[in-house]
């Protein structure tokens, strides 16, 4: 979906990426993670085929960006970090423009503020919409067309608490409805792992990890959560607690989840598998609430 290989940008004597490599497969939420001045709004605007690089290979959706943005831009949708609109146009007045510059209709602009949740303000100025509201109408239009991929730099920044939560909701409904390829970039890392499966960690214009949420715990040593459906949820939850490696188990009605150490995960897939063929278990899946360490990790190890 996307590939950069070796991507170098300068920008005067500042290099912004300095030989930036990885990939996103097609259908994750991928978080760009990295601190201020990391190299995210120049990685995203490179793949949008806004901003030329000066070395290295990028491929987005089988295509050059720069060489063939033209046909790149119908597929993609962006929204960028600082986005200005004309303060006094009616909400719905802008999505119609903007729709019709892309070749769209007013049934795709509509579609789009539904999809963001702003058609309940279609007929106010832009003015006079809320901060969260606007990132919102930023979402719309890159949402306009049904997009193949979206890149959202730092969706959430300036919003407060509940207006964040809104639009990660938001982003998150998007991702499982449309089954778009999105990525993120952001610094804010609980909050991304609410709604990635999917990291690329940069930093100083490299990238130092990816891959996904599961794989980047287990790489980088730290804990992984397996979460098993069973009819006999005590007597999974007691296998696994006498199991080496296993940290806690906790049982919520029929779900049993057990925090384990990574060194132990293929021997519990393996365990949970057996369990699932014997009817113990009746599914089970592998998840990890360890970004943020492993995000401290790969940094501190970059240093
Ligand atoms: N147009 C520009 N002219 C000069 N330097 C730039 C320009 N754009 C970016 N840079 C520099 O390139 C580096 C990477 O910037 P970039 O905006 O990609 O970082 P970022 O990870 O998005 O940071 P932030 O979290 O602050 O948004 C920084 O050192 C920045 O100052
Ligand atoms: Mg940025």
């Amino acid at each position: 979906m996307i590939a950069f290989e070796g991507v170098v940008k300068r920008f005067g004597a500042t290099e912004a990426l300095r030989g930036a490599t990885f990939t996103v497969p097609k259908g994750v939420v991928a978080g760009l993670l990295g601190p201020n001045g990391a190299g995210k709004t120049t990685t995203i605007k490179i793949a949008a085929g806004l901003l030329r690089r000066d070395g290295g290979r990028v491929s987005v959706l089988g295509l050059d960006p720069w060489e063939q943005g033209e046909e790149l831009r119908e597929r993609v949708g962006v929204l960028h970090e600082r986005p200005a609109y004309p303060p006094d146009v009616p909400v719905k007045v802008l999505l119609r423009h903007v729709a019709r510059i892309r070749g769209l209709g007013w049934e795709d602009a509509l579609q789009a503020a539904k999809l963001a949740g702003v058609e309940r303000y279609l007929e106010r100025p832009v003015s006079a919409l809320s901060r969260g509201y606007l990132q919102r109408l930023g979402l719309a239009i890159a949402l306009l067309g049904e997009p193949e991929l979206l890149l959202l730099d730092e969706p959430t920044a300036n919003l407060d608490p509940s207006a964040r939560r809104e639009v990660l909701a938001a982003i998150k409904t998007l991702g499982e409805e449309m089954g778009a390829t999105i990525v993120i970039s952001s610094h804010i890392i609980p909050e991304m792992e609410q709604v990635c499966n999917y990291a690329v960690i940069i930093s100083g214009g490299v990238v130092l990890a990816q891959g996904s949420l599961t794989d980047l715990a287990t790489a980088f040593g730290a804990e992984v959560e397996f979460v098993a459906r069973s009819r006999e949820p005590r007597r999974l939850a007691s296998l696994l607690v006498s199991e080496e490696g296993v940290r806690g188990v906790e049982v919520e009605g029929d779900r049993v989840v057990a925090r384990a150490a990574s060194s132990a995960r293929q021997r519990l897939e393996a365990l949970l598998e057996k369990a699932r063929l014997e009817g113990l278990a009746l599914g089970w899946e592998l998840r990890s609430r360890s970004l943020g360490e492993v995000y401290e990790r790969a940094v501190q190890a970059s240093r």
